[in-house]
């Protein structure tokens, strides 16, 4: 569904990315994990558009988007979640759920401006829709009315994939979809996030520091360090991979060898 091929980008001296070559299968969990500083984010921000690389291209389901501005690359079916919340307080969660699906109305502002019985009607069959199908899925249809700040984290940061999916995204890039929860929040989010993949057989690509996340959704991983590819597979595979290995636990080890000596 997505390829990302020997992107190169470099901040200055700094080399953000070399040779970083991804593939997120259709319909599979792709996930993304690194040390910090390693190139995890730098990578999803040259995917969604807001970086563009010094060469390598990005193609989805066989269209180069190297190119694209990010609105352009969310018209052809790519959605994505930000690391911090972004969600509109004192608006509902079915609105702020509603605002993902600007991509889908097709009756355009002056009709919508107007009101026009087109665009009522478009917008009624679009809310029955997110009712059943999104929000009935990840189990937000009974807190729809609420606002979204007087809800729990783990539930606003399930809103936000709410709102990611309403335009029915190809793939979904997950930036850290659970950083900063709790246990149990972490869990679910797991869970919602395999359920989009299973029943909507959505492609999703996402970032993540939270190992024992990745470890148990991802059908295949992803590992930088230092700007550079250096394992990739199933979980059973990387951990396993003693590059990953050292990767991980370089600075626990030379924390151990400085306390041995
Ligand atoms: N906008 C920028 N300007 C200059 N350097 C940057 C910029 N963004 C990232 N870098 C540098 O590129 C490298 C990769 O950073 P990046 O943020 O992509 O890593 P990361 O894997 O997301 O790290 P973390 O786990 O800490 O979020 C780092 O050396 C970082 O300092
Ligand atoms: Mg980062």
């Amino acid at each position: 569904m997505l390829t990302v091929e020997d992107v190169q980008l470099s901040f200055g001296g700094v080399k953000a990315l070399s040779g970083v070559s991804v593939e997120a299968a259709k319909g599979r969990i792709t996930a993304v994990i690194g040390p910090n500083g390693a190139g995890k984010t730098s990578l999803f921000n040259v995917i969604s558009g807001f970086y563009k690389p010094q060469s390598g291209r990005v193609v989805l389901d066989g269209e180069d988007i190297t190119r694209l501005k990010p609105h352009a690359r969310a018209y052809r079916g790519m959605s994505r979640t930000f690391q911090n919340i972004a969600l509109f307080s004192g608006m509902t969660v079915l609105d702020n759920v509603k605002l993902g699906a600007h991509t889908r109305l097709t009756g355009g502002v002056l009709s919508s401006g107007l009101r026009l019985p087109s665009s009522r009607r478009e917008e009624a069959e679009l809310d029955a829709e997110i009712r059943r199908d999104v929000l009935g899925m990840l189990e937000l249809d009974r807190v729809q009315n609420s606002h979204v700040e007087d809800l729990p984290y783990g539930l606003q940061k399930r809103v936000e994939l709410a709102r990611a999916l309403v335009m029915r995204p190809k793939i979904l890039l997950l930036d850290e979809p659970v950083a900063g929860m709790n246990r149990e929040e972490k869990r679910e989010m797991g869970r919602f996030v395999t359920d989009v993949r299973d029943r909507l057989n959505t492609t999703v690509l996402l970032i993540e520091h939270d190992m024992g996340m990745v470890m148990g959704i991802s059908d295949h991983i992803v590992v930088l360090s230092f700007g550079k590819p250096i394992a990739s597979g199933t979980p059973e595979r990387i951990r396993q991979d003693p590059d990953v290995i050292k990767a991980y636990l370089g600075g626990a080890e030379d924390a151990a060898d400085d306390k041995a000596a």
